[in-house]
């Protein structure tokens, strides 16, 4: 078998004239081998059209095999390569190169314990997920035809439909960085999703669970979340429309 060996692009012939060569500095981390976590910087030769995603990849394939971090889709959809680049969290497919300066630093999210470089643990935002029954409650009979509603009862939740639970918004929030109990802007956008539902009942129990002390009062509307979101979801104000639910409920 014939090993072609990869070099870092400074020690290869000439970069090509459509290239440019940008430094991706990244957050390292695996506990086999080292107990504390380290910055590496890689030279990447990049098209313009290039996103993050295709900067790592070239990184994992052509120069350490090791890097490791989590993505499917490759177009936004999956959720599943949200990171920290140049302190902002951001999908690394959504996100060209070349609008990230020629130093780009890449970091894993905020708030969730680092398992590997880019991998978090999202079991604990999962599990806030969970907890808000992120489901439709009804205890009316099987329909036997879809449940219908009007235009307007399904523009009401509109947004919120949009989430791709990729946690962008939760690992921005500062409160969830400093207090890990609290449910956190994407739990309840998903609550919101199914309360504002007309064809929902669990409303009143899903707001009770809100009510908690690490519900929606720990929101200190902040707005990283709705700054993070990558699908333009109003999450502070979807934030603030639950707690007015909240006030507002009948007893
Ligand atoms: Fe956090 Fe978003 Fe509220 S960033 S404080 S959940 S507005
Ligand atoms: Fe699926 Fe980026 S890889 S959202």
């Amino acid at each position: 078998m014939t090993v072609i060996e990869q070099r870092p692009p400074s020690e290869q012939s000439p970069v090509a004239d459509h290239l440019r060569v940008v430094r991706i500095k990244v957050r390292r981390y695996d506990p086999e081998v080292d107990p504390d976590a380290n910055w590496q910087t890689f030279e990447v030769p990049v098209e313009k059209s290039d996103r993050l995603i295709d900067a790592l990849h070239q990184i994992k394939w052509y120069q350490d095999g090791s890097l490791s971090f989590r993505r499917s889709c490759g177009h936004g959809v999956c959720g599943s390569d949200a990171m920290r680049v140049n302190g902002v969290n951001r999908l690394a497919c959504k996100v060209l190169v070349k609008d990230l300066g020629d130093e780009i630093l890449v970091e894993p999210i905020k708030g969730l314990p680092v398992l590997k470089d880019l991998i978090v643990d999202m079991e604990p935002f999962f599990a806030a997920f969970r907890a808000v029954q992120p489901f439709l409650v009804n205890s009316g009979r099987e329909p036997t035809r879809e449940r219908l509603q009007t235009a307007e009862q399904r523009e009401r939740f509109d947004d919120t439909t949009k989430c791709i639970m990729c946690a962008a918004c939760t690992t921005s929030c500062p409160i969830f960085w400093n207090d890990e109990a609290y449910f956190g802007p994407q739990a309840i956008v998903a609550a919101h999703r199914f309360i504002f539902d007309s064809r929902d009942e669990g409303a009143d129990e899903r707001l009770e669970i809100l009510n908690d002390k690490e519900g929606v009062w720990r929101c200190r509307t902040t707005f990283n979340c709705t700054d993070a979101c990558p699908r333009g979801i109003e999450i502070t104000k979807a934030i603030q429309e639950v707690k007015r639910a909240l006030i507002f409920r009948r007893r």
